[in-house]
């Protein structure tokens, strides 16, 4: 599987349908692998209108704690839910770094998973250290956001080095490190939810992933798929690391 982070890079209507219309088009192209796309908020209702009925899933790049009520400027999960949204990138680091505590995180991941939507938890730790210890970062990271949560729904991880996102292809994560982390990631997740239930975590990479890097990554990381930003809002490229993770 392959997610679409568009940020904010995608910013008018016209060109988000322009995008949804052609990826449907060329859905063939890509057969064997999904396809999933995080608008903006005010460009998702246009593009999930335009993939009704195809297999192209439609998210959210963030949503609200809260479920109903008196929260200004919030957008809760159901709303989302209500327009076709099927998924909610949730802990990204960019939110992060805007403030949202593991605490918001946990409860942004209990309301996505409540309203019985796939919830892309993404962890990923600042800078890699040559001692290793960028791996209890990730730990943390894992346990704070997953305590007393009862997966109900889908559960993705999605792995962001933060040094490698918003970079190029070169400077991205390794293939070989990225198995080491991803399988990391696979213990912390067994002792956090059992080892029956990781088995159906799908693990994603996410940080300058292009179709320069995608094909080594999915063959050498140990992967299931990619969660994409810039590359992710050029239809050419994206289209490209699709193919690069066909079955
Ligand atoms: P990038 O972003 O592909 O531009 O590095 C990835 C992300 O932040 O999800």
């Amino acid at each position: 599987m392959v997610v679409g982070n568009w940020k904010m890079y995608v910013e008018a209507p016209d060109a988000a349908k322009k995008f949804a219309t052609s990826l449907r088009k060329k859905a063939r192209s890509f057969a064997g692998a999904e396809a999933w796309l995080a608008p903006a908020f005010p460009l998702i209702s246009p593009v999930a209108v335009d993939l009704k009925g195809s297999a192209i899933k439609v998210g959210a790049q963030a949503i609200s704690v809260h479920a109903e009520g008196a929260h200004t400027g919030e957008v809760s999960a159901k709303m989302l839910k209500n327009i076709g949204v099927s998924f909610a990138i949730i802990g990204h680091s960019e939110r992060r770094a805007a403030g949202e505590s593991d605490e918001l995180i946990r409860e942004q991941l209990t309301a996505a998973l409540g309203a019985g939507l796939t919830a892309i938890l993404c962890v990923g730790e600042d800078e890699r250290l040559p001692d290793g210890s960028h791996f209890a970062q990730i730990a943390n990271q894992i346990h704070r956001a997953l305590q007393g949560v009862v997966p109900m729904g889908r559960l993705v991880v999605a792995y962001e080095p933060v040094w490698a996102i918003g970079k190029q292809a070169a400077d991205a994560m390794q293939g070989e490190d990225l198995e080491e982390t991803a399988i990391f990631i696979r213990k912390i997740l067994s002792e956090a939810l059992g080892r029956d239930a990781v088995s159906r975590v799908p693990i994603l990479y996410g940080g300058s992933v292009e179709p320069a890097n995608a094909q080594t990554l999915m063959k050498e990381g140990g992967v299931n798929g990619f969660l994409v930003g810039h590359a992710s809002a050029d239809i050419d490229s994206f289209i490209e690391i699709l193919k690069a993770c066909k079955k």
